[in-house]
């Protein structure tokens, strides 16, 4: 496994979009464009699976060190109100668009930190969301709630506009790393967060922990992991660890490379990690999840419904996923386009009437197949064709790239399909890396992505 480790922990893509970010071809993207893939996606999708819509709430009063997420440290809270009017206003734009109401399916707020915002304004946002929209039937509400800050009060505000979903970020328990990573969290503020959201009636709790975190060593992931058992929530992200220095402004800073555990250290923590996960019930979903088998996420995986988007994975697919907030990124199926990630840009623009993108793309043929592949084997690892849709220019790469895992181990190669295997599952971003032709094609010329491993 050691030399396995060696030669595949490489910069590459997570896959929460293929092409990814990096690959959107603005030559052949216009602000048209994106509005007519929209609307096209809007009439084919709303009546039958609905609409997905991510919201995203910037701010945090502290920075924590690690933190890799698009925010906005301040602790004024005056910021609240003209940031949420700009989120209605940003609606209203798309609602332009629209021939009928829209009906919500999944609906996330994520951050920085949702729960930086006042209980009260949450709910009027969110009220103010759905005056123009309907709820679907079997909607998910979820947020990310920061344990040391999420109160009795925002779980009820938002339980009672349909919230049923939570996650709170935990990371790791032990102090020392906690405070190399600025972010000092007792287990007891988890503890309070997670029980009164079981008491006013959430049906799924998620905690965020990590692995390979500076000073973080394989006693600290299963001290980690036996606490997290005390409160069993049914999701698990069990993230590892992503080191982006080079983005700039996102506050990695406070330690050093060699403060960090190897290669081989952190695939060790995941290893390990995952084995006490399974002892303790849970089960593998895709890449960095778990959960338990009376979660949605593990029945949608079983039934094989389980999707991923800019939001992670989710429990059903919609075809259609818009973005609203600084930095926030929607998905038309047929295109991608983010918002400008300066918040007085993005306040500016949308006072202007402007739908406040400025990056996009829209999806050739072969992207779609692509993708198709890729979302195959995060979702369920494996993956299937026909002869035609296996037409791209690189074939000859992809195939020479999959042989070669299939020697490691990683992959079975049958003639219509390849499953990857148990020892393969770690190495899953290699593997979808194997089938994007735009990363063949054009290798980056600056490190773009973390590593695999
Ligand atoms: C927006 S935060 C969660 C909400 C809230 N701000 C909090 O911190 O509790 C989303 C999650 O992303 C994960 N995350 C952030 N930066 C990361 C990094 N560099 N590598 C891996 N996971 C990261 C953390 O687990 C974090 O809980
Ligand atoms: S981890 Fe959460 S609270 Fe900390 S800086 Fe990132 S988004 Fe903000």
């Amino acid at each position: 496994m050691y030399s396995l480790v060696q030669k595949y922990n490489i910069p590459g893509p997570r896959y929460t979009s293929y092409p990814t970010v990096p690959y959107w071809n603005m030559d052949t993207f216009s602000g048209k464009q994106w509005k007519s893939t929209l609307q096209k996606s809007f009439e084919e999708s709303n009546a039958t699976e609905g609409v997905s819509l991510y919201i995203h709430l910037p701010f945090c009063e502290s920075m924590c060190t690690f933190c890799g997420c698009h925010k906005r440290i301040t602790k004024r809270h005056n910021v609240e109100s003209p940031y949420i009017n700009s989120l209605l206003k940003e609606w209203a734009l798309y609602l332009d668009l629209f021939s009928q109401k829209p009906i919500i399916k999944e609906l996330h707020l994520g951050g920085g930190t949702p729960t930086f915002f006042s209980p009260e304004n949450l709910k009027m946002l969110i009220n103010g969301i759905l005056k123009y929209a309907d709820k679907a039937e079997d909607h998910s509400f979820s947020f990310e709630g920061h344990p040391n800050n999420t109160t009795r009060e925002h779980l009820q505000a938002l339980y009672d506009v349909g919230f049923r979903r939570v996650s709170y970020g935990v990371q790791d328990y032990n102090e020392t790393v906690q405070k190399v990573i600025h972010r000092v969290q007792p287990f007891e503020n988890v503890k309070k967060a997670t029980n009164w959201a079981r008491e006013i009636g959430y049906t799924s709790i998620g905690h965020d922990i990590i692995f390979g975190l500076p000073f973080q060593r394989m006693r600290h992931v299963e001290e980690t992991i036996l606490k997290t058992k005390e409160l069993m929530p049914d999701r698990l992200a069990f993230y590892s660890y992503a080191h982006i220095p080079w983005l700039k402004g996102n506050g990695q800073r406070g330690y050093k490379d060699a403060d960090l555990p190897s290669g081989e250290e952190k695939r060790e923590q995941y290893e390990k990690g995952k084995q006490l996960l399974a002892e303790v019930g849970y089960h593998e979903i895709g890449m960095d999840h778990f959960a338990l088998p009376s979660d949605d996420l593990f029945q949608s995986m079983e039934t094989g419904t389980l999707h991923r988007n800019f939001m992670g994975y989710t429990a059903s697919k919609t075809q259609l996923m818009i973005g609203l907030g600084a930095s926030s990124i929607s998905d038309s199926w047929y295109s991608f386009a983010q918002n400008v990630k300066s918040l007085e840009e993005y306040q500016h623009l949308v006072a202007n009437d402007v739908v406040p993108i400025y990056r996009g793309h829209i999806l050739t043929n072969e992207d779609q197949i692509i993708r198709k592949h890729i979302l195959n084997l995060m979702c369920r690892f494996e993956t299937s064709w026909d002869k035609k849709t296996l037409y791209f220019a690189e074939l000859d790469l992809v195939l020479e790239k999959l042989f070669e895992m299939k020697q490691d181990g990683l992959v079975e190669i049958y003639p219509d399909q390849i499953k990857v295997t148990e020892k393969g599952r770690p190495f899953i971003r290699n593997i979808c890396m194997a089938f994007d032709v735009l990363l063949h094609r054009r290798a980056p010329e600056t490190r773009l992505f973390s590593m695999t491993i």
